[in-house]
């Protein structure tokens, strides 16, 4: 069984998708993480990203890789061996990964990951083309969207929380900006597939989220 969670940055989904993975006994594949490990690396390897052959080169060549805890903890991410998983959360990563992602061939190599992650087990995969894309014959389709502000406050609490020095005019920048590039890019842009469930978390607790979730794949 295969649920795609699509939406916007800071929407709250691999929250919930993780969550609902554990639930589930799924896997939980976070696609997002994977643009983000190359973008680490274009980033460590002082590969401008404006430079898309240099950029492609470099992901064919790369070894991303996600691991489940066992226990239902937190998802490890590995960039060539290497445990990623903090690094790529951090501000520096996020204000290229957009670009990084928007180049065709960077995408063709993730989706095929994705593709065969998803495929050895029952999974809960999270992103921008999920459903549209990656798994559109996907048994369940969620679009998980939230106001722009409440998206930025949550954002800005995590970052804070993860003991990250960011301001809310910052994350308001990143989102806004990433929102722009994933959801107008001529690949895979960002956008709700249309058999894909619509859900507005803006008033709703994470419980409610996942409750709310775990109702429509049980219907
Ligand atoms: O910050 P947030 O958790 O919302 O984003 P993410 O899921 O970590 O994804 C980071 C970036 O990767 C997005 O802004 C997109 O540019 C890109 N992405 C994508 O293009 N396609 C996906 N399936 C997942 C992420």
């Amino acid at each position: 069984m295969i649920i795609a969670i699509d939406g916007p940055a800071g929407a709250g989904k691999s929250t919930i998708a993780k969550l609902l993975a554990q639930k589930l006994g799924f896997l939980y594949i976070d696609t997002g993480a994977m643009y983000r490990a190359l973008a680490l690396k274009a980033i460590e390897s002082g590969i401008d990203i404006k430079d898309a052959v240099s950029v492609v080169k470099m992901a064919a060549a790369s070894d991303v890789d996600l691991v489940n805890n066992p226990g239902g903890g937190a998802l490890e991410v590995f960039l060539d061996g290497r445990d990623v998983s903090q690094e790529i959360r951090q501000p520096r990563v996020s204000r290229v990964v957009s670009d990084v992602a928007k180049i065709k061939e960077v995408r063709q190599i993730l989706v095929k990951l994705q593709r065969r992650l998803g495929s050895q087990k029952d999974s809960v995969l999270d992103g921008r083309d999920i459903g549209t894309i990656v798994f559109p014959g996907a048994d369940k389709k969620f679009y998980i969207d939230a106001q722009f502000d409440e998206r930025v406050m949550r954002r800005y609490k995590e970052l804070t929380g993860l003991g990250q020095a960011v301001t809310l005019e910052e994350v308001k920048n990143d989102l806004c900006n990433r929102d722009t590039i994933d959801s107008t890019r001529e690949h895979s842009p960002l956008k709700r597939a249309d058999d894909a469930i619509y859900i507005d978390t803006t008033k709703m607790t994470i419980d409610e989220e996942v409750e709310t979730l775990l109702q429509w794949i049980k219907r």
